[in-house]
């Protein structure tokens, strides 16, 4: 076992690990972050996505103890006393989703995309969530989400 000490969603967490246990797997199981979801095991879906130090990788394709040190942003950790972040209004008002399965993994993609360009074009914004499948919507609504983000403040994951 190794101890990490991680901030998860603006909290301090410090847990023993089997060194090989995934961040995903450590955000779900042990501290109950079920929004992560995992969506393959390819490494190809991004369903998986979090922030880690504000920017965007797939839980799946790091190790706990990776996180060691580090912060990490959740899709639960997105809204604010009870206001949705402004990506997370705009996939509900676009309805950018259908199952939602790839739901909080394209956010928390776009967020990040949208944190290192604030006015992407179309297909800014499709190479930008290339990374990130969606078996269902066809992405057009996804896209028209992120553009609407874009046209609001859709900044930064705190
Ligand atoms: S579950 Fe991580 S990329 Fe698919
Ligand atoms: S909404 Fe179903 S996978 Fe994207």
């Amino acid at each position: 076992m190794t101890q990490i000490n991680v901030t998860v969603d603006g909290a301090s967490y410090t847990d023993d690990v089997e060194p090989r246990m995934l961040l995903v797997h450590y955000l779900r199981e042990r501290l109950g972050k079920v929004g992560t979801v995992v969506g393959c095991d390819t490494s190809n879906c991004g369903a998986c996505t979090v922030h880690l130090d504000g920017k965007s990788v797939k839980s799946c394709n790091m190790l706990a103890v990776q996180a060691d040190g580090h912060e990490v942003t959740t899709v639960e950790g997105l809204a604010h006393d009870g206001e949705l972040h402004p990506v997370q209004k705009a996939f509900h008002e676009c309805h950018a989703l259908q199952c939602g399965y790839c739901t909080p993994g394209m956010i928390m993609q776009s967020i990040d995309l949208l944190n290192d360009n604030p006015h992407p074009s179309e297909e800014e914004i499709r190479v930008g969530l290339e990374g990130n499948l969606c078996r269902c919507t066809g992405y057009h609504n996804i896209v028209k989400a992120v553009q609407s983000a874009a046209g609001s403040s859709a900044g930064a994951t705190s």
